[in-house]
């Protein structure tokens, strides 16, 4: 590495969130936020925004380490991950997902990993994705004294039993399914749950039924809060975005720009200029096709 420095200077720019904080949010009905981030540099950047929660995704196995779904990673890879983000994050809260396989089998299993997330990451809570059947889990880990967020919906863990990503919650009985998984994880004590891929409809009816606060992801305006995977805000992602992804930024177009003309400095100087001229020439087509 370069002799760049990783400094601070001054205390943190925002009052530290816990997990009391996004609950008093739900009430006071102030919307909350929260981004994914998966190394030091970019969930500093998401914390000294102001964002309430940096969730480290398991998503980081497709657009981190390049599988096509999030079922590979590992509890090794996310705990590596979440100590980076841990040591970036001064006021937002942290939060781990559990990965594929990780509390699927025994409950112990399930709680011993939740804490690890805790003692060896310092995560400050962990997410796990399902609802009624995860009841039995959420309540023993909260038991450990570990916050817990909860997942319903388009699971992406279950894409095989699902058949591929699939908006959840289309017929009435799929609406019962999703209204008692969410009911059964707030009485079960979760402080949030994400909504991922529901109609507009049924995540309201969901946010008005349960005192936890919700966070939707392709589930419409009416959530108490919304997440978004990083890298693709970001452009960050080599697919098209999916229909609710916002982009709120083209760091794939500031990354290539950059390194372009760094391998440039190198060149003789009419080189230079003409591969100058090119970048130009790619940058205004650019502009062109994004207005
Ligand atoms: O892994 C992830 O990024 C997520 C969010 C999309 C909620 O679970």
């Amino acid at each position: 590495m370069s002799i760049t420095s990783l400094g601070r200077m001054g205390g943190p720019a925002h009052p530290k969130v816990t997990t009391l904080t996004i609950q008093e949010k739900k009430q006071r009905r102030e919307p909350i936020t929260c981004l994914t981030a998966y190394d030091y540099a970019t969930s500093r950047l998401v914390d000294e925004a102001g964002i309430d929660m940096v969730l480290v995704g398991d998503s980081l196995a497709q657009v981190v380490l390049g599988y096509d779904n999030t079922l590979p990673v590992t509890m090794e890879e996310m705990l590596h991950h979440t100590r980076a983000v841990r040591r970036a994050v001064k006021s937002a809260l942290v939060i781990a997902d559990m990965p594929f396989a990780s509390y699927h089998t025994e409950p112990k299993e399930g709680v011993r990993n939740a804490l690890r997330f805790v003692k060896e990451a310092g995560a400050e809570a962990v997410k796990l994705e399902g609802g009624e059947k995860r009841v039995d889990l959420v309540r023993r880990v909260l038991d450990a004294e570990v916050p817990v967020m909860g997942h319903i919906g388009l699971t992406p863990q279950s894409i095989h039993k699902m058949g591929g990503y699939k908006v959840q919650g289309k017929d009435l009985g799929g609406i019962e399914r999703l209204i008692k998984d969410a009911i059964a994880l707030d009485r079960a004590g979760v402080f949030s749950i994400v909504l991922e891929g529901l109609p507009r409809e049924v995540a309201a009816m969901i946010t008005k039924e349960v005192s936890a606060a919700t966070i939707g992801i392709g589930a419409g305006p009416d959530c108490d809060g919304q997440v978004l995977v990083f890298h693709d805000i970001l452009n960050l992602t080599f697919t098209p975005p999916a229909k609710f992804v916002r982009r709120y930024g083209d760091a794939a177009a500031l990354i290539t720009r950059a390194v372009e003309q760094f391998r440039a400095d190198d060149l003789p100087k009419e080189t230079k200029e003409a591969l100058d001229a090119i970048l130009a020439r790619k940058q205004m087509r650019r502009m062109a096709i994004s207005k």
